[in-house]
């Protein structure tokens, strides 16, 4: 397989900036969210070479993992908290399509993506790229709208703060060796 870690380490060099710069929960999301778009174009286009692709979906799986995890810990937990029925259940949706997307991510998983490439990986990455597309796309204009509304200035920072310190740590297990990763519990996409 080509070995491409350069997208994350892009994300994880921008984590210092965006805590130095304290930028705003919405927009260090929205960023996240756009790697993984760039992702999703890549998976489910019909010209790209399966090399690429299966460089991308190494990426974007361990990206995926970082973002949902740290989202669900800081940012759906206060949602779900929220006095407002619209907050809780928009935390709810996201927490159930989360658990879909770790569905498809632990059976592209099972099948070694790595080492063998096939149509029918192919066809799965595409059809979780298709989901995570969608679940982005509602994050962005139905959630964010309503974080915006009932969560305070300091409220938010505080969450942008969590939530930066947790894909810190989330994406530092992601990008350990094999050996080191299957030892830590945070292991769940790859062996
Ligand atoms: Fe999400
Ligand atoms: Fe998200």
């Amino acid at each position: 397989m080509k070995t491409d870690n350069r997208i994350l380490i892009e994300i994880r060099n921008s984590f210092t900036e965006d805590a130095t710069n304290k930028t705003g929960l919405i927009e260090i999301i929205e960023k996240h969210h756009s790697y993984l778009e760039d992702c999703v174009a890549v998976l489910t286009d019909a010209e790209t070479s399966n090399e690429d692709k299966q460089a991308y979906l190494y990426q974007f799986l361990h990206i995926l993992h970082m973002h949902a995890k740290a989202e669900e810990e800081t940012l759906y937990l206060s949602l779900m908290a929220a006095e407002t029925k619209d907050a809780r259940l928009e935390g709810a949706v996201g927490q159930d399509e989360h658990n879909i997307i770790y569905q498809l991510a632990s059976e592209l998983k099972d099948m070694d993506f790595n080492l063998a490439w096939s149509e029918e990986v192919e066809a799965k990455a595409k059809v979780l790229a298709i989901i995570v597309q969608t679940h982005l796309e509602e994050e962005e204009q139905d959630m964010f709208p309503l974080v915006k509304k009932y969560f305070t200035s300091s409220e938010l920072k505080e969450l942008a703060n969590e939530y930066l310190t947790k894909c810190e740590d989330y994406l530092h297990y992601e990008m350990l060796t094999p050996g080191q990763y299957s030892a830590h519990p945070y292991a769940p996409l790859l062996r």
